[in-house]
């Protein structure tokens, strides 16, 4: 049985991951310091360690304890707006405790991870759909950290063999279909969520951050991707990485929907009056953001089987009862 080591298991995409892992047979141990992770979310069947990659003696024990066979990466910080106004603790929590973790893996002969990266890497788009040629120019200091990291992936799989994948999410959504996991940010600041707190009546009202975009109804257009989709790419991506050594994929539905089209369909799948009001423009979001995942198609053999119908539905489910 393959022991795969999973930082930031108890987060939002990390929980996920880690019950098709264990679903599938493998032996999952997971490092998290629940900062933005939670417990709720910890799978009983894996084995938890509560530390902080910034301890690099701890995460040495660790592979003391276990033959680890693979890495999956999700701890980080990911809060776009945030990362504007204290750049250091991400490139701290970001790039520098991935260093750390990259040297334990170095030193103990492990050299194959999958790592979660993102659309922000590609920053304003200058086309769409976007494919993985499109240039990286992040517009916040979040997009730049996982760039950072893409960069010290590829010299060191150049300089030291280190295999990797790099996952571009699109914007994560949904919830587990079996409604034990679902996204739990603090605070959250995810459309999807926030429409289905005023849904189940925890929250007042959802703003629309900017009604006058270049776009059909002058609302941001975003392409949202089931979580348990992109959990999936994980383990093809972890299957495959053998084979094809370094690469990045971006991971979306190729659909764009737009702010208002997402709170119909939210108003459509709970059956709830949903208050809108409109606001100013939150800064740096792009007007348009749609993935071409073609790469993961033909590469990985991955493809989304969720639509946003589903994502609606699965993420109700989760927050029908407040589990947020
Ligand atoms: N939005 C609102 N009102 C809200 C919250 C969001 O109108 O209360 C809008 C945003 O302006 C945006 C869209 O809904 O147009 C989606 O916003 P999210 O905050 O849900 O997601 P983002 O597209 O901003 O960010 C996501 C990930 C980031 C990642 C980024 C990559 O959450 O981690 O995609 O492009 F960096």
């Amino acid at each position: 049985m393959k022991n795969i080591l999973v930082t930031g298991g108890a987060g939002y995409i990390g929980s996920h991951t880690v019950k098709i892992l264990l679903d599938k047979g493998y032996s999952v141990i997971i490092i998290d310091n629940l900062s933005k992770g939670n417990k709720k979310l910890i799978d009983p069947r894996a084995k938890f360690y509560n530390f902080s990659l910034d301890d690099k003696n701890k995460i040495l024990e660790v592979f003391d304890s276990f033959q680890i066979d693979f890495v999956i990466h999700f701890a980080a910080f990911i809060e776009a707006g945030e990362s504007m106004k204290d750049p250091q603790i991400f490139f701290k929590n970001n790039v520098v405790n991935t260093i750390n973790l990259l040297e334990v893996m170095l030193e103990k002969d492990v050299k194959k991870i999958i790592f979660s990266s993102t659309a922000a890497v590609y920053g304003e788009p200058e086309y769409v759909p976007i494919n993985e040629i499109h240039p990286r120019k992040p517009t916040n200091y979040y997009g730049l950290s996982k760039l950072m990291i893409e960069n010290i992936l590829e010299s060191y799989n150049h300089a030291y063999g280190l295999k990797s994948i790099s996952l571009r999410y699109f914007n994560a959504s949904g919830a587990d279909e079996g409604g034990s996991l679902g996204e739990m940010h603090m605070p959250e600041t995810h459309l999807i969520p926030l429409i289905l707190k005023v849904a189940n009546g925890s929250r007042d009202k959802i703003y629309i951050f900017g009604d006058d975009y270049d776009t059909e109804d002058g609302t941001c257009v975003r392409d949202y991707i089931h979580v348990n989709d992109l959990a999936d790419a994980h383990i093809l991506a972890m299957e495959k990485l053998d084979e094809i050594g370094f690469d990045f994929f971006n991971l979306g539905n190729s659909q764009g929907f737009s702010v208002k089209k997402v709170i119909y369909i939210c108003k459509e799948v709970t059956g709830k009056n949903i208050k809108v009001e409109i606001a100013k423009r939150r800064e740096g979001d792009p007007a348009r953001l749609i993935a071409d995942y073609s790469k993961a198609k033909n590469v990985l053999g991955w493809e989304p089987k969720r639509d946003i119908y589903e994502i609606v539905k699965t993420a109700w489910k989760w927050h029908e009862n407040e589990n947020s």
